[in-house]
């Protein structure tokens, strides 16, 4: 009985520390390119970079982009703006803690 309670307080207490230093993280591309790059291996890299994805943040910086925000009549522009930002970069607003150490923002929609 012990030594399943004592399991059991260890599996909470390893959970809740999981929890709290945000265990999963947004790696982003330069991770998963480590091993998506290869032509044998279907260059996945290659292919999200070709992407709109992979434009997805600079997207925002153009003149179309910035036309749509003055018609919503956004206060910011539009690669300033959480109305487009949530949406055309991954974890745009996510707590520092979950960004990998090779995430890149402006890298747009990604890993
Ligand atoms: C350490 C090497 C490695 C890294 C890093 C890696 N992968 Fe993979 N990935 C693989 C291998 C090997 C396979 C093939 C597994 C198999 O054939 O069953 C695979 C398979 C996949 C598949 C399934 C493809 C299919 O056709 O079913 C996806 C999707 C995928 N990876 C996405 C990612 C993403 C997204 C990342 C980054 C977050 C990533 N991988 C990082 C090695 C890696
Ligand atoms: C709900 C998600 C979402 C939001 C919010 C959003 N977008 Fe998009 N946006 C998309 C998707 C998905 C596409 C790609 C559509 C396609 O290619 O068919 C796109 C495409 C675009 C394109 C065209 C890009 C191209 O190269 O074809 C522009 C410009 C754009 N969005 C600007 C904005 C602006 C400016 C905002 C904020 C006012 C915004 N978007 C908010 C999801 C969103």
């Amino acid at each position: 009985m012990r030594l399943v309670l004592s399991m059991l307080m260890f599996v909470a207490l390893v959970g809740v520390g999981y929890a709290q230093t945000g265990g999963h993280q947004f790696v982003g591309v330069a991770k998963c390119k480590t091993c998506h790059k290869k032509p044998e291996q279907g260059e996945q890299f290659k292919k999200w970079q070709a992407s709109k994805h992979a434009e997805a943040f600079e997207t925002l910086k153009s003149e179309e982009s910035a036309k749509i925000a003055k018609e919503k009549g956004l206060t910011t522009p539009a690669y300033e703006a959480p109305e487009c930002l949530k949406c055309h970069v991954t974890a745009y607003d996510a707590d520092a803690s979950m960004l990998g150490p090779k995430f890149v923002k402006e890298d747009g929609v990604q890993c």
